[in-house]
């Protein structure tokens, strides 16, 4: 019989669940016993696992976060990680991992592989920046998320004739932004792609309300750099494990700065953490379910340092190796189409 380990690793997102039930349930199809990590790579190291039964999944589809439990744990960071993880799979006779995970996640899963660890990624994350596959879990219900707040936040920003700011999630790339953006009727978005100064936001702003629009409702990504923050001004304490930034609040600053310069009342949403939590859209439970067969189909076929993705409507493979320290940016025709559309509303 064969054993395969499954963990979720990186921020959590709606349809892990979706996918840890799918391995489990296709395993079983396979007579595979599915182990659960817990914790992503920390409970690889500390060798902390639970054996996965149909039982134990039943119920958690609609459910969102990870049953596994997850961490932002670097395995490469401390020396001696990759052997204690080696052991870990050696002596429970793991044949291989399902590592479902974001960026981080997907290249320290590449990485293992040169130790000759065998890993099947599956890209999970809501910024939907994993170069390889159209979509990855959790995107389409943060856009979800979004576009209801957006829509909320219009009709207020409306009442009052104010310029509303939203700060959603997105550190590389601003796929929630502009799809919620668009999705939500958004006069202007902000993304870290996209360099801007506020000189120029506030032009714009100048002339929609010369056109007699009264009220703006802006969508910034929270990676979003403009003039008055740059990437030399974040000091190190400032990042987690995997040297990520965390964010010193560019829709605050932005919103002060609009007041300020223009004279227009100013109010500041930041979603955070909402749009990452709850149960997950159908869509994602659909993704989540196909990503979860299609690891465990490439397992049993002895198929492993690869990752499945979404290629149209068709479910395929991308080596690691071409995944591991790249990013998806956001298309930038499908930025100009949005832009093109908020000018002709002004
Ligand atoms: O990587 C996904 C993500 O949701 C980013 O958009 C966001 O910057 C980050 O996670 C937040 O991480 P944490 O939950 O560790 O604060």
């Amino acid at each position: 019989m064969k054993k395969i380990a499954v963990m979720t690793g990186g921020g959590d997102c709606p349809g892990l669940n979706a996918v840890i039930r799918s391995v489990v349930l296709s395993g079983s199809g396979y007579e595979v016993e599915t182990l659960g990590i817990k914790n992503g790579w920390q409970g690889l190291i500390d060798s902390d696992f639970e054996l996965l039964s149909e039982t134990s999944v039943s119920g958690i589809l609609s459910r969102g976060g990870t049953i596994l439990g997850t961490s932002r744990t670097d395995p490469l960071k401390k020396p001696g990680n990759g052997e204690k993880i080696q052991k870990t799979l050696q002596t429970n006779g793991i044949d291989a991992l399902v590592v479902i995970g974001g960026d981080g996640t997907l290249s320290a899963a590449y990485e293992l592989t040169d130790e000759g660890i065998p890993v099947v990624g599956i890209p999970k994350t809501i910024d939907n920046d994993i170069f390889g596959t159209d979509l990855t879990v959790g995107f389409d219900t943060a856009v979800s998320i979004v576009t209801e707040m957006i829509d909320r936040l219009h009709t207020t920003a409306e009442s009052h004739h104010r310029i509303m700011v939203v700060e959603v999630m997105g550190r590389n790339a601003g796929w929630v932004a502009l799809m919620a953006g668009m999705a939500g009727g958004a006069d202007m978005i902000l993304i870290p792609e996209m360099r801007f100064t506020i000189d120029e936001v506030c032009r714009d702003l100048k002339a929609r309300y010369m056109s007699g629009k009264k009220y703006s409702v802006i969508v910034v990504a929270e990676g979003t750099h403009h003039e008055d923050i740059t990437d030399a001004q974040v000091p190190e304490c400032n990042r987690d494990e995997c040297g990520h930034e965390k964010f010193v609040g560019v829709g605050n600053l932005l919103g002060k700065e609009l007041e300020l310069r223009l004279g227009i009342e100013t109010r500041v949403t930041v979603i955070g953490h909402v749009q990452r939590g709850g149960s997950p859209t159908a869509f994602d439970r659909i993704l989540g379910t196909r990503f979860g067969v299609a690891a465990v189909e490439q397992v049993i076929a002895g198929n492993t340092g690869l990752m499945v993705a979404l290629h149209g409507s068709r479910i395929g493979t991308v080596p690691l190796k071409d995944v591991a320290s790249r990013t998806k940016p956001v298309n930038p025709d499908l930025y100009s189409l949005a832009k093109s559309v908020m000018k002709r509303m002004q």
